[in-house]
């Protein structure tokens, strides 16, 4: 067992997750506040010379868990490891986000894909030392090129 006390509270514009921008070419422009807990402000010192931050919460209102996932950029199922789904073993997200401003304990950031109110168990800024063209995208790649493929000649040109 594992107990983990949440560092603060996610303050998003999603209520509901049909809100949420999902599926082929989302993006995730939505901004809202990191609430750190006060007493934790000391923490965040320094964190402002960071231009974005991996931000580590919990689906607090995800329901249950399935080995297999459905993602909606694809019509095949996968390991739920080899996903983004909310219905994991460990109910775990984790997204970057840029930070925009900070007052005290509330980071102002943009790029929330999570519902109002989640816990957020941890933060790190934001650092990759991967060159993009080292990085393979699996399975999202191969579906991205078959939606290509099959998209119409109209689509295509649009
Ligand atoms: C596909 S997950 C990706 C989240 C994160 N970027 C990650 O990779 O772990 C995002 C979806 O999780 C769902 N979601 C967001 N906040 C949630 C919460 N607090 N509890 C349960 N599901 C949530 C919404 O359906 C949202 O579209």
């Amino acid at each position: 067992m594992l107990t983990l006390q949440p560092i603060g509270t996610v303050r998003s514009p999603y209520s509901e997750t049909g809100q949420i921008p999902k599926g082929p070419g989302a993006r995730h422009l939505a901004e809202g506040v990191l609430e750190i807990r006060p007493e934790l402000e000391a923490g965040l010192r320094d964190i402002e010379g960071f231009s974005h931050l991996f931000v580590l919460w919990v689906f607090d209102r995800a329901d249950g868990a399935d080995l297999l996932a459905h993602p909606p950029t694809d019509d095949r199922p996968h390991g739920v490891f080899a996903t983004r789904s909310p219905r994991r073993p460990n109910p775990i997200g984790l997204t970057v986000v840029e930070l925009l401003g900070r007052e005290g304990p509330r980071l102002r950031v943009c790029g929330l894909d999570m519902l109002d109110g989640s816990p957020i168990v941890d933060i790190k800024p934001y650092l990759s030392s991967i060159p993009a063209e080292q990085i393979r995208r699996g399975w999202l790649a191969e579906a991205e090129q078959r939606q290509r493929e099959s998209a119409t000649p109209a689509a295509r040109e649009r």
